[in-house]
């Protein structure tokens, strides 16, 4: 079963508990880049504001080959309540009929349901199956910290399986 994970960090932070999930399932890596500037004050509310709308981004790599995969995760941190502009824009580009699809977000503390929410309705209007989702809050975290909940979470959910 071929295996990718399709994710966006600004920080980095879902970056390393994407090569953590990656190490750890055997699966392949894609990470979204986001071509706006999202650094500084300005910015940030400006991102946030983005993802509060559902807004488009431009986005490298602009596509991604899904052909081989049957099993597809995508993740991203939360932003103000709701996925990131680039992992939307990746997700509106994919065919994902009669794959099977698992969803993951970090953030600091707030609620992680709105996020997953969105994500699964937009996976799911592109065809696909969402089979799992979790969340990982990150606040204050060291990376071990992290590397530690990421291995916790491939057990809970028994992520193996798929
Ligand atoms: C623009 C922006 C908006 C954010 N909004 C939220 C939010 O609404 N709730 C929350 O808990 N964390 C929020 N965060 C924090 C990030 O979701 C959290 O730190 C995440 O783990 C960062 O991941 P990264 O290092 O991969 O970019 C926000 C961060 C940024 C930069």
């Amino acid at each position: 079963m071929a295996k990718v994970i399709i994710y966006y960090s600004q920080g980095g932070k879902t970056d390393l508990i994407a090569r953590v999930l990656g190490n750890r399932l055997n699966a392949d890596l894609v990470r979204i880049h986001d071509l706006k500037n999202r650094e500084g004050f300005k910015n940030k509310l400006l991102s946030s504001l983005t993802s509060f709308r559902e807004s488009k981004t431009d986005i490298v790599p602009a596509n991604v080959d899904l052909t081989g995969y049957d099993t597809i995760y995508f993740g991203t941190p939360t932003w103000s309540g709701n996925p990131t502009p680039a992992i939307l824009t990746i997700i509106d580009r994919c065919d994902l009929r009669a794959k099977d699809v698992i969803l993951f977000t970090t953030m600091d503390n707030s609620r992680a349901e709105g996020t997953i929410e969105r994500l699964e309705r937009k996976v799911k209007l592109r065809g696909a199956r969402v089979i799992e989702s979790f969340a990982i809050p990150t606040k204050n975290k060291t990376p071990e910290q992290l590397v530690n909940d990421t291995e916790t979470m491939i057990e809970m959910k028994d992520l193996r399986m798929y």
